[in-house]
């Protein structure tokens, strides 16, 4: 099993051997044209072996992939049919290139016999693409240049003009879906045995069975799963991937829970004000708020490298401090082991203040006052000072931090009102709120007055006991 695994996770890598391999035996056929390279020949047969050998180990680590159960579907298949073609083309190629004789007297034939080898590598290797990065990930970024171009084949979320008139489902849910989920639960991967880019699909559930309970959101397996803290395993999205916002919990939860109709408008499903008011988020104009990913966190332009003595002495009072990435000279700092009162501390990390772009003061003794000396760290772009002593007072005197992107306030005594203030922190994306005092219908309120924020309350209305993983590992029996 473990070989299997490990095996079919080779699969993208070794592919790039059997693409270059034979790329270089073709590109010596056509070189024959020239009779100076007509000495190289008896290279081809050799050259072309090996690229037919690579082939062969990457269709054998390609099926064990497939056999792994999560790749499916017609995308699948065409690449595989080409795979083993490929592979097959270049064995033949190889065995009637090797009496070389032939080819000698024949050299056209050569020729167009690599290049229909060559013709199956691209295919092979354009459909393989397809699948790891999304359609057509190959025009993506030479259509719409600077589009992301990354891993997830997550489609735009087109805007919709007025919720009221927007079809549940395929206007927002199966959008967010789309989005969010189908890279892994779609029509070339099942994760879990689950697709959720149809209708049909998504109602029969997956190998664990339904997992859409109509007028009941909170027995629903996919609302359960989105609602999980994201550190717990069977969260969904997967934690290191794109997350869902609050805004687009609070839709599922509100299409469950109304039926998850599948044709309806939203005026016609009928919804409360303060859903209403959530679900604007996803008019034009006001979009991206569902889909806002953070601007890119570590600034672009060069900074000159900290003093190293300050930062020695800095770390002998047990911070640590840490290059954000080595190529530049931007920090980060955390407070995990500081020995003394963080407030006092974090003076010391004024000289700093041009490279220190992130800090992390989780679950330390900070207080309002300790926020007076954060203010002045004016480049951080997230800042993590959940589970501290801070209040409003506190928050206030971040409001000059305009780099700002990701602020935690997890477990802090703040209130709806001391974070309405955060609205003039333009750079602000993602707030995360969990285990604050900030009521459901409070947290309406405060997504319409931070619109470009992705507010994070974890379970804002249920409680996360422990009981909660056990629940959801109890549906899957069944
Ligand atoms: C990066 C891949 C990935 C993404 C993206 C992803 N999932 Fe999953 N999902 C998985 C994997 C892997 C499993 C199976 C393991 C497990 O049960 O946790 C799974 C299982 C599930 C299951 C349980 C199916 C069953 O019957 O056991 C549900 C429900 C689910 N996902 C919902 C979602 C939803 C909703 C989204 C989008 C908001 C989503 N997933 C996005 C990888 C992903």
């Amino acid at each position: 099993m473990f070989i299997a695994s490990l095996l079919g996770n080779l699969h993208p890598a070794i592919v790039h051997l059997p693409i270059g391999i034979l790329l270089l035996a073709g590109l010596l056929e056509w070189m024959m044209i020239f009779r100076r390279f007509r000495s190289h020949a008896p290279l081809i047969p050799l050259i072309t072996a090996i690229g037919a050998l690579a082939a062969i180990l990457a269709c054998i680590t390609g099926l064990t992939l497939e056999a792994t159960g999560d790749y499916n579907g017609e995308a699948v298949d065409r690449h595989k049919w080409a795979g083993l073609s490929t592979a097959l083309i270049a064995s033949v190629y190889f065995v009637v290139r090797r009496k070389g004789g032939h080819f000698e007297r024949y050299p056209n034939r050569a020729r167009w016999g690599s290049l229909l080898m060559l013709a199956s590598v691209t295919i092979t290797g354009h459909w393989g693409g397809d699948l790891t990065h999304g359609y057509g990930f190959l025009w993506k970024g030479v259509i719409s240049a600077g589009s992301n171009v990354t891993g997830d084949a997550s489609a735009e979320f087109r805007p919709v003009a007025d919720v009221m008139q927007a079809r549940a489902w395929p206007d927002l849910v199966s959008q967010v879906m789309q989005a969010k989920c189908v890279s892994c639960h779609g029509p070339s991967k099942q994760k879990g045995g689950l697709r959720l880019d149809d209708p049909e699909h998504m109602l029969k559930g997956g190998k664990n069975g339904r997992v859409i309970s109509p007028g009941y959101a909170d027995q629903s397996e996919i609302f359960k799963r989105i609602m999980l803290p994201p550190e717990d395993e069977y969260h969904m999205p997967p934690e290191d991937k794109p997350q869902l916002s609050s805004q687009d919990r609070i839709l599922i939860e509100w299409w469950i829970a109304n039926g998850a109709d599948l044709k309806r408008k939203v005026s016609e499903i009928g919804i409360d004000d303060s859903t209403l008011a959530v679900l604007k988020s996803y008019e034009a104009g006001q979009q991206g708020v569902a889909q806002v990913e953070s601007a890119p966190i570590i600034p672009v332009d060069p900074v000159a490298k900290a003093d190293p003595a300050v930062i020695e002495s800095i770390r002998n009072q047990g911070v640590v401090i840490l290059p954000v990435d080595p190529s530049n000279g931007y920090l980060t700092a955390n407070f995990v082991n500081a020995q003394r009162p963080s407030d006092s501390l974090l003076k010391l990390l004024e000289p700093l203040a041009d490279q220190l772009i992130w800090l992390k003061l989780s679950g330390s003794d900070l207080t309002d006052a300790g926020c007076e000396t954060i203010a002045r760290l004016k480049r951080l772009t997230r800042l993590q000072i959940d589970h501290t002593r801070i209040t409003d007072a506190g928050l206030k005197s971040l409001l000059s931090l305009d780099q700002l992107q990701k602020l935690n306030l997890s477990g802090d005594s703040v209130s709806v009102q001391g974070l309405k203030q955060l609205v003039v922190l333009k750079a602000l994306r993602s707030l995360n709120l969990w285990q604050t005092r900030v009521g459901q219908a409070e947290l309406a309120d405060l997504i319409r007055s931070l619109p470009s924020v992705r507010i994070d309350t974890g379970g804002y209305q249920l409680p996360f006991l422990p009981s909660d993983t056990m629940i959801v590992k109890d549906t899957r029996k069944k």
